[in-house]
């Protein structure tokens, strides 16, 4: 059996299509339960159980393999620094990771200026961003809602995903700087990988053939 983590969230819908395009079937229907754990409806030699989990936790339940596979946010992994197989581009969930702050500001402040505040869901990538530049800045650490923190003076900056930039506009912000692209990853267990090679590699077969549209 395989165990398959999956983020709660707008990647479940996709997710639950890409595994389902390969031939994999549930009993419950796993979008509008309240479970977390969904065995497949194939036959005992070849079964799947998915757990849903918060999309941030789904590289450390592969990590430690108490899931041999994941589906997540390439800006989770560059976030988590999960030590994990990464061989697959799913293809879906393409967004931005970028700082944004009000219209007409610089993502960095002139000399003199005091430290910026950041507020993010990812401090450690907006740690690494800066100090690259060898520009200190104060992380203000959120979980939501990242967006507000400019608006009413929590934060200078933020450093958050942009899908469609709606979110940006309706609250008066702009992307000052790119840090990095993301989209949905498969993720394996390092020693899943070795101990259920054959069945993990089934799965990424299959799953490499829907992504490139072999299966419909
Ligand atoms: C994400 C992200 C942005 C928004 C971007 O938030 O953190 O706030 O989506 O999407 P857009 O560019 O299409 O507007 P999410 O909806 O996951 O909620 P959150 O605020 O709780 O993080």
């Amino acid at each position: 059996m395989l165990v398959i983590a999956l983020c709660k969230g707008r990647f479940l819908e996709p997710s639950l299509d890409l595994l389902q395009r390969t031939g994999i079937r549930f009993l419950d229907d796993v979008a509008s339960s309240r479970k977390l754990i969904f065995d497949s409806a194939d036959s005992a030699d070849n079964l799947y159980r998915v757990v849903l989990v918060k999309p941030a936790d789904v590289p450390t339940y592969v990590e430690y393999g108490a899931a041999d596979i994941g589906i997540a946010g390439r800006d989770v992994l560059l976030e988590t620094r999960a030590d994990v197989l990464q061989p697959l581009d799913l293809n879906f969930g393409h967004c931005k990771l970028a700082v944004a702050g009000p219209k007409g500001t610089s993502s960095v402040n002139g000399s003199g200026q005091p430290t910026i505040r950041i507020a993010t869901k990812y401090p450690n990538i907006t740690l690494d961003f800066y100090n690259s530049r060898g520009i200190p800045v104060e992380i203000i650490p959120l979980s939501g809602s990242i967006e507000l923190a400019p608006l009413i003076g929590l934060a200078d900056r933020i450093v958050d995903l942009v899908e469609t930039g709606r979110t940006l506009r309706e609250n008066g912000l702009e992307i000052l700087e790119v840090i990095a692209e993301s989209s949905a990853r498969l993720l394996i267990n390092r020693a899943g990988y070795q101990t259920k090679r054959d069945e993990v590699r089934r799965l990424i077969q299959a799953l490499e053939k829907v992504v490139a549209g072999g299966v419909s």
